[in-house]
């Protein structure tokens, strides 16, 4: 099976000579469609980095990255955004939701940014927000909203143009258990739907409930767990 990501040699560096930070340096990865990988490493590794570079929020300075068989890594910024919107959700740390805009808004902005019509991504979002159990808050700005409200909020806007390919970074890592609990459910559920999702995670409980463990160190993947068949072969 072809894998919805494939990265060669992908390389990103900060800085020069003495001070030369190898954030990413020279990986090799494919993920198969379905296929739910964690990356994991200590601080400063370069899980982050690899993280924008996989979904195009960052260029890197060498190697290529193919997603559904399409080059990303040298789109320009328009082009950049345009694929995020249509085939890339991500979930941040730090919600990263828009504070003047409702739950429902939140959710429905990259519906209509990509150009779905208004009832439409009004339809959407409340079916998504039912989903992560927010049905009756979808009227609320984030500031009235728990941590892991939030962070609900941003799992539904994740998924509001339906990508092949959802991205997150230390998405409980701002949560305390009860809250990291149930975002871990909602991920098992789009895994168990198929859902490719590469999540960059220091919870173990996230991490063990992955196909596939890799390890960073340095900007290198150190280390590779598989746990269950991936598809590729
Ligand atoms: N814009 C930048 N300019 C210079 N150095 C950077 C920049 N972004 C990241 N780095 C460096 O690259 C390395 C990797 O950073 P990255 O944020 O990817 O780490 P991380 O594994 O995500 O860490 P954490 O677990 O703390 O989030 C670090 O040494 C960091 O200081
Ligand atoms: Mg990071």
């Amino acid at each position: 099976m072809e894998p919805v990501l494939r990265v060669r040699r992908l390389r990103k560096h900060y800085g020069a000579g003495g001070g030369l930070v190898r954030a990413v340096d020279d990986v090799d990865l494919d993920v198969a469609p379905g296929e739910a990988l964690a990356v994991v490493g200590p601080s400063g590794c370069g899980k982050s980095t690899l993280l924008h570079m996989l979904g195009a929020l960052d260029r890197p300075d060498g190697g290529r990255v193919w997603l559904g068989g399409e080059r990303i890594d040298r789109l320009s910024e328009t082009a950049a955004a345009r694929l995020r919107r249509r085939a890339i959700g991500f979930v941040f740390q730090a919600f990263h939701l828009v504070d003047e805009l409702t739950a429902r808004e939140n959710v429905e902005l990259p519906a209509l940014l990509a150009g779905a019509s208004p009832r439409a991504a009004r339809r959407r979002a409340a079916a998504l927000l039912d989903r992560v159990g927010l049905a009756d808050r979808a009227g609320h700005l984030p500031a009235a909203l728990s941590g892991g409200q939030r962070q609900r909020v941003a799992v539904a806007r994740a998924l509001v143009n339906d990508p092949g390919l959802l991205l997150a970074d230390e998405p409980t890592g701002n949560l305390d258990t009860a809250a990291a609990g149930d975002v871990l459910r909602l991920f098992a559920e789009l895994r168990a739907e198929g859902r490719t999702l590469v999540v960059v995670t220091h919870d173990a409980r996230i991490a063990a409930a992955a196909d596939r463990l890799i390890t960073m160190r340095d900007g290198a993947f150190v280390d590779q767990t598989v746990f269950a068949p991936s598809g590729l072969v």
